[in-house]
């Protein structure tokens, strides 16, 4: 038609009008609803920051309570589904294992799954918050051997996460409240990103009129990648991997910059901060003070300064404007609490969940949606006669 135009990873298409998050790639800015991420950061929690992503305001104290209350009814899962995960290997990915049960979620609630009617997404939201931690503490207890524990809803939201991967059948579990304020800090830092990959994608499955589960479940999949929530998982394999090689931090950055074996700083470089990463900076605070609350002395947290301040002086990383993103100091804090390397975009997962679940919803609300469909620019051959036979 003549129309198309090319631009591979859109970088510079929209694809969507969209109210719910703000970011200036260059200032370093981000939004939610309007609110800075440093204000949201300092003074809300995860479930009002998903009730205001989601619905557009902050909540009143008693619409908080009451979405909180609601939210700590829906946690059970099905018992025929607690057996689903029994099936799956123990070392199985757990980033797998999420993607597979909150697809397998659709099939038990087969009369919600609608969206069209208010009623069903509302419902809908309602679980996918309320299990998908339960889910992922299951995805690491399984990891481990161990049996999985119930919910305790007299928990708060994080605490009863924590219980869930930390606690044992055999032992009380005492939340440490150093830990439950860090990682809400850290969830609430990963809540929403505006037209990321993931969310991309749940925007783009929904825009089949396919169902909340099913989306989620796509931007699960989505977020696997170590270019993208993969990278915190990443980070850590490679600062082990500097450690363990003894080559050395400038070693590193030069086989970096050589384009070696395909090697790239992770957790480094941003498609859209071209300055920093706001969220970057909240995280390394957190990271010093985490590990210093814990008593906790990792030799890793030192080598990833190391590495950030090596690369924030050399030329290859200032002319490509490459900074330190959210996924750098996120698995040191997560290791400091106990967590598995394997967990760690699980809890970005987590973290993400209220973005996907809003992006969805005002795509699904918007009348001027379409089925999402690519253009493309055809290079293969032209038309040709199948030989006779
Ligand atoms: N290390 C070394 N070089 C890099 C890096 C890096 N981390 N990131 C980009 N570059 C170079 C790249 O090689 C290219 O150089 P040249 O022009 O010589 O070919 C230039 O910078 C531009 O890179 P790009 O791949 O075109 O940039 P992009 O906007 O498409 O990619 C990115 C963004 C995040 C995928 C990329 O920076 C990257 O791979 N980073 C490492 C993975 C990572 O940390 N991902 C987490 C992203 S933040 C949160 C999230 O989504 O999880």
């Amino acid at each position: 038609t003549g129309l198309t135009t090319l631009d591979y990873g859109f970088v510079n298409t929209a694809a969507t009008k969209s109210a719910i998050t703000y970011i200036d790639g260059d200032q370093g800015i981000l939004r939610y609803r309007g609110y800075p991420i440093e204000q949201i950061a300092a003074n809300s929690s995860y479930l009002e920051t998903a009730w205001l992503l989601i619905y557009g305001e902050l909540p009143s104290a008693s619409e908080l309570e009451e979405f909180d209350n609601r939210i700590r009814r829906h946690t059970l899962l099905h018992e025929d589904l607690k057996r689903f995960f029994d099936a799956l290997p123990h070392n199985a990915h757990p980033m797998s294992v999420l993607a597979a049960g909150v697809s397998a979620l659709s099939t038990y609630y087969q009369d919600s799954l609608s969206p069209k009617d208010p009623e069903q997404v509302e419902i809908t939201t309602v679980r996918l918050l309320a299990k998908l931690p339960v889910m992922a503490a299951y995805a690491h207890k399984k990891s481990l051997g161990q049996a999985f524990l119930y919910p305790d809803n007299s928990l708060s939201f994080v605490d009863n996460f924590l219980r869930l991967n930390f606690g044992t059948l055999a032992e009380p579990y005492e939340v440490n409240p150093v830990v439950s304020k860090a990682l809400e800090r850290l969830l609430m830092l990963h809540e929403d990103h505006e037209q990321n990959a993931s969310t991309s994608t749940v925007r783009l499955v929904g825009s089949t009129e396919a169902n909340l589960f099913a989306s989620v479940s796509a931007g699960i999949n989505a977020l696997f990648g170590p270019l993208h929530g993969g990278a915190n998982e990443a980070v850590l394999e490679m600062l082990a991997k500097i450690r363990d090689s003894g080559e050395g931090v400038a070693r590193y950055v030069e086989r970096v910059k050589n384009k070696e074996d395909g090697v790239r700083l992770m957790g480094f470089g941003h498609r859209v901060y071209k300055n920093f990463d706001p969220r970057a900076r909240l995280v390394k605070q957190s990271a010093d003070e985490v590990l210093e609350a814990l008593g906790v002395q990792d030799p890793l947290l030192d080598i990833a300064k190391e590495l950030e301040a090596v690369a924030l002086a050399d030329d290859y990383f200032i002319e490509r404007k490459l900074y330190p993103n959210v996924d750098f100091y996120t698995g040191v804090i997560y290791k400091a609490m106990g967590f598995p390397t394997r967990m760690f975009t699980v809890l970005f997962a987590i973290g993400r969940l209220p973005g996907w679940i809003a992006h969805w919803r005002e795509m699904n609300n918007d009348p001027q949606t379409k089925i999402g469909r690519p253009q493309q620019l055809y290079v293969g051959s032209p038309a040709r006669d199948f030989p006779a036979r």
